[in-house]
């Protein structure tokens, strides 16, 4: 079954604590914690004192996906707020083989994250170091955009990346997951899916997030 990460982009911020707790109580694993910054993407969405906020109201996985310029600046401040998965994107990292070991050595596990334009291949030569790949199948910045259908592609292209180096690493799918979807995600070789507005715009979220998990 795969794992279902709720994210928290598309709830709602006035009810936050009621928010929390309903995937406290679904069978969601982890909460997925989006960080904009208005300049590595076109938004800007909450940062360090909402997660350290999230942090008090649940023990389940917090798996922060950094759409920031220049990561590597705040790596610790995400590690002191509660952060379990950090995720850093490809294309905002100069030295990434440097970030993944300093998110690893702070005790959190390591995400790199690649936008719908950037090819797999360009993953080669850190996949062994990564635990997981956020495989961006909408552009970053906003919730509630259309799938884009060549991703597919590239989950098996990562999945066949991973197998045959023997690796264990996450392939988690963020955007415009749909309980229409979710199924050839699942078979295409994802583990993780990312769930905005199906989970947090549907009438019973739980039902929903039950749902995605026995597709
Ligand atoms: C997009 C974010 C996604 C987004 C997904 O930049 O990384 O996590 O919240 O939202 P939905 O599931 O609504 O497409
Ligand atoms: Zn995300």
């Amino acid at each position: 079954m795969p794992i279902i990460a709720p994210s928290l982009l598309a709830s709602n911020f006035l009810r936050l604590e009621d928010e929390c707790k309903m995937i406290n109580q679904s069978e969601a694993e982890w909460f997925h914690l989006d960080v904009m910054d208005g300049r590595f993407v076109p938004n800007i969405s909450f940062g360090l004192p909402v997660i350290e906020q999230i942090r008090t109201a649940t023990s389940k996985i917090l798996d922060v996906h950094l759409m920031i310029e220049e990561p590597e600046k705040y790596i610790e401040a995400f590690a002191k707020a509660g952060a379990n998965i950090l995720t850093v994107h490809i294309e905002a990292c100069r030295n990434l083989h440097r970030n993944i070991q300093h998110i690893k050595a702070l005790g959190m596990k390591a995400g790199v994250a690649v936008n719908p334009h950037t090819p797999i291949h360009l993953l080669v030569d850190i996949i062994a170091d990564v635990d997981l790949v956020n495989l961006m199948s909408v552009n970053p910045g906003f919730g509630g955009q259309k799938f884009i259908p060549y991703t597919l592609t590239k989950i098996t292209q990562l999945s066949n990346m991973i197998k045959d180096r023997g690796l264990n690493v996450d392939i988690e799918i963020d955007g415009g997951v749909t309980i229409d979807n979710a199924k050839s995600i699942i078979d295409s070789g994802a583990n993780v899916l990312v769930a905005g507005n199906t989970v947090f715009k549907s009438a019973y979220p739980i039902n929903t997030i039950a749902a995605l998990k026995r597709l």
